[in-house]
């Protein structure tokens, strides 16, 4: 089987109990924290910044946490982030003016380049950064809220994605964020993702050790 990873995006979480609510969702299986850094001008939500992050770090949160950069301008949120204790930071290419030297600050402050698209942003554009690139983060709703459908035409561009990761021999992770549910992963997963952000789907249940184990339940069963 894949090495596929589950992310739980806090954006669902209780923002009042928010250290105890990303170590549960740790406790309960999942592999790494999403936390979605919003900015009501990039996206029409405002979220949360670097304290928040660098409060987790002091609560005790040992798991990698990827910040999901929704902003612009960005490069002084990298830099704090990274201080924060961000593990790997991944911005929208429309949010930087000068991608490259972005993806080199993320670099040497020591974090894990991630780069993201949202659902109408091309994949051809990754094709000339691939060898700067950890990570690649697939946009299936539009960003801003939770608990939104998943957008279908989402599978292939993650399919052609897929194929040109492989082509290039690096080693990139590829992350889908959206509508992500027991029911869809296992697709998702066929149609080439290996990393799954999920928000409402853990967090809205009961009880996220069953949610997440149901999760990796489906994605066993993936040929
Ligand atoms: C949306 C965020 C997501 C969000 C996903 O803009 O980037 O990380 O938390 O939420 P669900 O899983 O509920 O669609
Ligand atoms: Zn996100």
């Amino acid at each position: 089987m894949q090495d596929y990873k589950i992310a739980p995006s806090l954006l669902s979480a209780d923002f009042a109990r928010l250290g105890e609510e990303a170590q549960s969702v740790i406790d309960a299986d999942g592999d790494k924290l999403h936390l979605d850094a919003m900015d009501n001008h990039f996206v029409p939500n405002l979220t949360v910044g670097p304290l928040v992050c660098a409060a987790l770090r002091r609560y005790g949160i040992k798991a990698d946490i990827n910040i999901h950069l929704m902003a612009k301008p960005i490069d002084r949120l990298i830099a704090d982030f990274a201080k924060a204790g961000a593990t790997d930071i991944t911005f929208h290419l429309e949010a930087s003016d000068h991608i490259e030297s972005s993806l080199t600050l993320i670099r040497n402050l020591g974090c894990k380049v991630g780069i993201a698209l949202k659902p109408e942003t091309t994949w051809h554009c990754l094709e000339s950064i691939l060898e700067k690139i950890d990570l690649i983060l697939v946009l299936s709703v539009n960003p801003g809220f939770a608990g939104q459908t998943f957008i279908p035409s989402t599978l292939d561009k993650i399919n052609q994605i897929r194929n040109l990761i492989s082509i290039s021999g690096y080693d990139i992770r590829l992350a889908v964020d959206g509508g992500i549910k027991i029911e869809n992963i296992a697709q998702i997963a066929e149609a080439g993702a290996d990393t799954f952000v999920a928000g409402s789907a853990i967090f809205d249940h009961h009880d996220y050790a069953e949610v997440i184990a149901e999760m990796r339940r489906e994605l066993a069963k993936v040929k």
